[in-house]
């Protein structure tokens, strides 16, 4: 089955071919985060019209990439929410006339899930098993950093997330702090790994003990103030590689934890967020450290992207409501 996947929620327009769920044929992006650089942050009114601007082009794209025509498409997939609410319709608007015109089923679905689905793509040629289940997933991006309990596809239980900040719009808001550019997070990485001695620089994060939630905006105030206080000596690279530690330390904990509360031995990550170095090799530690299985997605699938969508839609129950698939929560 080859479903073409559509992703609008934020500045990326993806489209995407995928088949039996796992089979990446292509995997279109066009992206307006240019154009959000001078504001620090996503503009919505700007990502909308974007959106409008790139969606056609995209989608022929990922359908000649994929050597596929629309009479290839089984269905049609797109993310629901969340996201901004201009982009999510322009997504939403032209996946459902596609499926209206061409008589095909439309599959609705959730960014976030999808984000942690994203383990499960695979290239055509790869034999690569799929992750086990259950599983704990991690979500840390732009606009999301919560923990999932993942007993099956159809089955995604909400265990804890952020109070404040998300853990990549803590990176963009300290990269804006010390006037590194936006977006923050590939940024303060790079820098981070420039960072000499960073041992006697701690900004402390919230532990919110007994609970899987985060909160970083606290650690961000930290920053500011350390940046406040040091503007004619300000090591950036310090505070990057300090700032980094703090939030990599707590959602390595966290993570951790959730799968030994939980006695699961497999851990999914997904976001943004997910690309960090840092965050990567400490997690490989600490998985190989407690005989953890940990899957990461490879970089075009931790961002943004439309296979995430095509893939995760081929599990809905909406595709094919027998039974033995469960209901989805
Ligand atoms: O998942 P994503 O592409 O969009 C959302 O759904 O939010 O995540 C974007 C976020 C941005 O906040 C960006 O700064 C962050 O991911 N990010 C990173 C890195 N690459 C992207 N954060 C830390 N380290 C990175 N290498
Ligand atoms: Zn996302």
């Amino acid at each position: 089955m080859n479903i073409l996947g559509i992703e609008t929620s934020c500045d990326e327009t993806g489209a995407a071919v995928v088949r039996d769920g796992r089979s990446v044929l292509s995997n279109a992006i066009a992206s307006s985060v240019r154009d959000h650089e001078a504001y620090g942050g996503v503009i919505p009114e700007i990502a909308s019209r974007k959106q409008l601007e790139f969606i056609n082009s995209v989608v022929k794209k990922a359908l000649a990439e994929a050597g596929t025509g629309l009479d290839d498409i089984d269905a049609f997939a797109v993310t629901r929410h969340p996201g901004l609410l201009g982009s999510l319709l322009v997504g939403l608007s032209f996946t459902k006339a596609l499926s209206f015109a061409l008589n095909k089923p439309l599959i609705e679905v959730d960014h976030i899930q999808a984000h942690l689905y994203a383990n499960f793509l695979k290239e055509p040629s790869s034999r690569e098993p799929a992750p086990q289940l259950p599983a704990i997933g991690l979500i840390v991006s732009g606009g999301h950093t919560s923990l999932f309990k993942i007993e099956r596809l159809s089955r995604f239980e909400h265990l804890g997330q952020t109070r404040d900040d998300a853990a990549g719009e803590a990176f963009d808001k300290v990269a804006r702090i010390m006037d590194l550019g936006y977006p923050g997070g590939p940024i303060i990485d790079k820098l981070a790994k420039e960072a000499g001695d960073i041992k006697n620089l701690r900004f402390t994060p919230a532990r919110l003990e007994g609970t899987f939630d985060f909160s970083f905006s606290g650690t961000k105030t930290a920053v500011l103030y350390h940046v406040q206080r040091h503007k004619q000596d300000l090591d950036k690279a310090r505070v990057a590689g300090a700032f980094q530690k703090s939030v990599v330390d707590i959602l390595v904990q966290k993570s951790i934890q959730a799968c030994q509360t939980e006695q699961i031995r497999t851990l999914l990550i997904g976001g943004g967020v997910a690309a960090n170095s840092g965050l990567r090799s400490e997690l490989q530690n600490a998985c190989r450290n407690n005989g953890i299985a940990l899957h990461i997605p490879p970089l075009a699938y931790c961002m943004d992207n439309a296979a995430m969508i095509a893939g995760f839609a081929f599990h809905s129950p909406d595709l094919n409501p027998s039974p033995a698939r469960g209901k989805r929560r």
